[in-house]
């Protein structure tokens, strides 16, 4: 069988090279022997594999080995084969693995980018992507303006929010580019943000991401495959009476739909199947208790309940694949893809679940209306399909897209404009198409997304970080102030600043201000923030506002390492020493990139050591008492 990959994504390695460490990892017995003791002298290699009896002169004498394996690979794929089969070979989407990850955005909502090991989310949500986006908008919508072709409310459509601040920032640069120019566009709109996710919308209102503009928009459930059955401009009384819409968003959305990666191997085809195993680092106390059978037994299950239950086992399933003949007939686009993917080699990846989605898009889109969307995948139609195997963010599986076969399957469809800027900025692709977006919006879009403006927003944000490393700390800060007037709304690189200003300049009163700035910009999402703002309360010797800040950043992100150490440090400048050691171990528990390894050991000896203080001081205190007590008795 021609299994192509599979690695335990999960496997804890023993980070040291020292043999009797890792000996003792596998529960091996590693002591050297004794000083005078002559070594073993027989080697006897295949034979019987007894265990030498440890006061057996004979046996001291002989070291049995196993047999030799055939090929030194065989040992591998022994051990791999010994791990438990959850679900045989299968397409992608069919498997449990990512049937799992559907379920915990559904489940989990945006606590999905809230934890240490989040789905990321960063690059889309800092608004310079809504900033961009908004000016494409608004250029078209001036010049339809002119054509006449507006209709009286100006429908939006964001699917796959998320955490919903692409819209906040979006709606912020709108409204500001209407006063700006006396447009009364803002007024006129309704902002629909659809998700398959009921928590995930739920949280956005929860959280008042939106804030003012929330009495625009419309928070709608419903399926990205779904679209054309669930709005309806003309009014059907089974669909939402909304539409057609004059721009629709798509970020990192059509990723977590289906794909399927085909091998053309001629006659045959064949698809990229996978197996799911319980990696080899699982145990019956990291799997909830439950036993590999009884996670077989769920995942087999039809009932979505019941598969659910296992959402917190996701870690610990691991992939084999391998390509299998296929029945193409039952895909969707078989003949587009088949076709599409022989005259280009010999994989492809085949992004059907996309086609679905942005098909559904386009029987509701206007008919001067954009589809704008921002996703990673495979860039040009040479690049071989395996580079675009599928990633795990967090508790979701996904699948990069195929964008030169979504080009070609909306360019074939005759009335599509399907606009690419001149060079992409290299790991995220936006595309633009729609039926007649006006050339206004055409050029705009290729000058927001364009490599050379990503370069002209980075460029300041780079030169600090270079001069921070070779300490040219005020070149730095001038860099920074730079790229901050170029990027006016990141509240990722005020955070950034604001610990630079806290860690190397030292200023901890500008560190507040601008990580305080920074959250009101993104309502109180970020534990990092929070953190920063409470490293600046420490700078500041304001140990009960430093407390408070980082119990909000583990209020945000209950498995944030930072807000911990941080916490430890004010317990332990409070004499709370059992309350800090806790919190230390549960930092080191949880910091599983080891980032704060160091900090945390450090702070764990500063600690230990205030307690022997503590302790020395204490018995010194008895000692006197008792001393005196001894004087006392003595004198009477
Ligand atoms: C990776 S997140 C992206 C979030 C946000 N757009 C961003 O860029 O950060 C995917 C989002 O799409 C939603 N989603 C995934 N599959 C969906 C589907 N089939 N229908 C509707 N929403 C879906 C998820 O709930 C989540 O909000």
């Amino acid at each position: 069988m021609n299994v192509i990959s599979g690695a335990d994504q999960n496997r804890v390695v023993p980070r040291t090279t020292d043999f009797r460490q890792l000996a003792a990892h596998h529960g091996l017995n590693a002591t050297p022997s004794p000083a005078g003791v002559a070594p073993p002298k027989i080697v006897s290699l295949g034979g019987d594999p007894r265990v030498p009896r440890e006061n057996d002169p004979d046996d001291r004498q002989i070291l049995t080995l196993p047999h030799a394996a055939n090929t030194a690979s065989d040992v591998l794929a022994k051990i791999r084969a010994d791990r438990f089969v959850v679900q045989d070979f299968r397409s992608l989407s069919d498997s449990i693995e990512w049937d799992l990850g559907r379920l915990f955005y559904q489940e989990r909502g945006s606590h999905a980018f809230r934890t240490t090991e989040h789905v990321p989310f960063e690059i889309n949500n800092d608004g310079t992507l809504s900033a961009h986006a908004a000016e494409v908008f608004f250029a078209n919508l001036v010049a339809s303006e002119s054509s006449q072709a507006l209709g009286t409310t100006i429908f939006v459509l964001e699917i796959g929010p998320g955490t919903g601040l692409f819209a906040k920032f979006f709606l912020d640069a709108f409204r500001e580019m209407c006063v700006r120019h006396a447009k009364d566009f803002y007024e006129r709109l309704c902002f629909v943000l659809a998700d398959y996710s009921d928590s995930m919308l739920a949280d956005i209102d929860k959280a008042r991401i939106l804030g003012p503009h929330r009495d625009r928009c419309r928070l709608v459930r419903a399926d990205a495959r779904d679209m054309a059955r669930t709005f309806s401009a003309g009014g059907s009384a089974s669909r939402l009476e909304m539409g057609p819409f004059d721009a629709i968003f798509l970020n990192y959305m059509l990723d977590s739909l289906p794909a399927a990666v085909l091998e053309f191997d001629d006659p045959v085809i064949k698809e990229l199947r996978v197996r799911t195993c319980l990696a080899r680092n699982f145990n019956a106390r990291n799997g909830l208790g439950l036993t590999p059978e009884a996670i077989a037994q769920k995942a087999s299950s039809d009932d979505p309940e019941v598969r659910r239950t296992l959402i917190d086992l996701y870690p610990y399933f691991t992939l084999d694949y391998d390509f299998l003949p296929v029945d193409p007939a039952g895909m969707p686009y078989a003949d587009f893809a088949i076709g599409f993917g022989r005259r280009n080699g010999r994989h492809l990846l085949h992004s059907f679940g996309a086609i679905q989605c942005l098909q559904g898009c386009w029987a509701v889109l206007s008919g001067e209306g954009f589809i704008l969307m921002n996703d990673y995948g495979q860039g040009a139609a040479d690049e071989t399909a395996e580079a675009t195997l599928h990633q795990k963010f967090s508790g979701s599986t996904h699948i990069g897209l195929n964008f030169p076969l979504l080009a070609a399957f909306f360019q074939n469809a005759g009335d599509c404009r399907w606009i690419e800027p001149d060079k992409d900025p290299g790991g995220i692709f936006a595309r633009l198409l729609g039926r007649s977006p006006s050339e206004a919006a055409i050029d705009t879009f290729r000058r927001c997304f364009d490599k050379t403006t990503y370069d002209r927003l980075n460029e300041p944000v780079a030169r600090a970080r270079q001069h921070q490393q070779c300490g040219q700390y005020e070149a730095a800060l001038g860099a920074y102030q730079e790229a901050l007037a170029r990027q006016p709304r990141n509240w990722l690189l005020m955070g950034e600043v604001a610990k630079y200003l806290i860690f190397a300049a030292r200023d901890y009163r500008a560190a507040l201000q601008l990580a305080a700035t920074a959250i009101s910009l993104n309502s109180d999402r970020s534990a990092d923030l929070w953190d920063t703002v409470g490293d600046a309360y420490l700078g500041l010797e304001m140990g009960e506002k430093a407390l408070g800040s980082f119990q909000r950043a583990l209020a945000i992100d209950e498995t944030d390492v930072r807000g911990r150490l941080g916490l430890a440090h004010v317990f332990g400048q409070r004499g709370e020493y059992m309350e800090a050691m806790r919190l230390i171990a549960e930092a080191i528990t949880l910091d599983k990139a080891c980032q704060y390894r160091e900090m945390l050991l450090r702070k764990q000896a500063d600690i230990v050591l205030e307690i022997d203080h503590q302790n020395r001081e204490e018995m010194r205190v008895m000692l006197t008492r008792n001393n005196r007590l001894g004087i006392m008795k003595d004198a009477g």
